[in-house]
């Protein structure tokens, strides 16, 4: 009660549009710059403003130690607070639909020189991505795309898998995207998502009634939880993408049943993969799986286009009815992620602005997959591997 009561002093006005603004820019926290200037409503509202934004940074004398850059944003939101208390402490008044809340957000994790990096790793802002055709166009991969895609989704698996084995009650999201990091430098690949689009961290941990790209932060597991990693790794100039729903100790039916589902609507949407199938029909497949098991099916979050860019056409919704155009041909790759919800399927974003909840606080599952076309259907480029660890029942063989 204590630490939320204090959110008056956060009623600031959005610096770009004016709205009441809950993110204070953490480059202007750190430099004790005033808040009113600090102030913004939104990440789009944030990024919107950073090219003129960032000169006030450099307008400000750098006291702290090392005076680094003031050009790359990649402490991650602190809510109001000031850097070293966390974002736990005062958080912005918010209707909270679950029982999670936001913990503190380690330092930056750094990456080595020697590792190639995509465009947005140095200010947090993708540059090809958005203005390429292939957001609009379905590219047809070559030989030598393919054959780089195969090589990092491999070690996009391996990376996912290695976060897997320390999974259980005690540790961090923190501890996990950590794991993940140094895999993903160890094979000499960069870890997508950091500072993409500013976000903080090496990969999204998602707990509970997180749809999707949840922070890594100092909460620890704990038993009955489930939590799914997301990891992506860029490597030889191509990405590949894949997540997880895993139990972490002792986990009620209910949530078992939720997870295998979410598991089931993967598979079966990969089961009609082939060229000549249409993009929309992966919506019918799941969404059809989804309710036969008694739940929900996300729509702000769809399957999308993967490569050289992080996220490019096709863009793949999960649910029924859904108007996404085209078909499939041989060569091109994508992904599919469906985000099951054991409640409402509506979603409501934490004020950090990366945050997807569920309206109604239950719990979410997702699993993800990166897809090549072939000529007569399908190869999945994150697939298990031999030595991937054992973590869901209905896997093991009954023999
Ligand atoms: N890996 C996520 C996906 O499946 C994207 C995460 S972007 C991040 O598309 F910035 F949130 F990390
Ligand atoms: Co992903
Ligand atoms: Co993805």
């Amino acid at each position: 009660m204590a630490g939320e009561s204090d959110t008056s002093t956060c009623a600031l006005a959005c610096v770009k549009c004016g709205k009441p603004a809950n993110l204070q820019c953490p480059k202007c926290v750190e430099l004790k710059l005033p808040r009113e200037g600090a102030a913004f409503c939104s990440q789009d509202c944030f990024k919107a403003s950073w090219s003129s934004h960032k000169a006030v940074h450099s307008k400000a004398k750098i006291s702290s130690t090392g005076g680094q850059d003031s050009g790359s944003l990649n402490d991650g939101w602190l809510y109001c607070t000031r850097k070293g208390q966390g974002r736990s402490p005062k958080v912005p008044q918010f209707n909270w639909t679950g029982t999670l809340r936001p913990h503190p957000i380690s330092k930056t994790r750094v990456v080595p020189a020697h590792i190639d990096r995509p465009d947005w790793a140095l200010d947090g802002i993708p540059k090809i991505e958005p203005n390429s055709d292939f957001q609009h166009v379905v590219e047809i991969k070559s030989p030598d795309l393919i054959s780089r895609l195969k090589e990092t989704s491999r070690i996009a698996r391996e990376v996912l898998d290695a976060a897997a084995r320390v999974i259980r009650p005690g540790v961090t999201t923190d501890e996990i995207d950590d794991v993940v990091h140094e895999a993903t430098i160890a094979a000499g690949a960069y870890p997508s998502p950091l500072n993409y689009h500013f976000f903080p961290k090496s990969c999204c941990t998602s707990v509970n009634e997180i749809i999707c790209h949840g922070i890594p932060d100092a909460r620890k597991l704990e038993d009955g939880d489930i939590v799914n990693v997301d990891v992506t790794v860029y490597y030889k100039g191509v990405h590949g993408d894949l997540n997880e729903t895993y139990f972490v100790g002792n986990v009620d039916e209910e949530s078992k049943r939720l997870v295998q589902s979410t598991y089931e609507c993967l598979e079966k949407a990969i089961a009609i993969v082939k060229p000549g199938v249409r993009f929309r029909e992966v919506g019918e497949v799941i969404s059809r799986h989804a309710s036969m098991t008694g739940f929900s099916v996300v729509k702000s979050y769809c399957g999308h286009g993967i490569g050289e860019l992080f996220h490019c056409a096709p863009n793949i919704p999960h649910y029924s009815r859904n108007k996404a155009v085209g078909i499939m041909k041989a060569g091109q790759v994508f992904t599919i992620e469906p985000m099951i919800n054991a409640g409402v399927w509506r979603d409501r974003m934490w004020p950090d602005g990366w945050t997807a909840v569920t309206e109604d606080g239950k719990r979410s599952a997702q699993f993800e997959h990166t897809l090549l076309v072939t000529e007569t259907g399908v190869e999945v480029l994150t697939a298990r591997l031999p030595s991937s660890p054992n973590m869901f029942p209905w896997l093991n063989s009954s023999s």
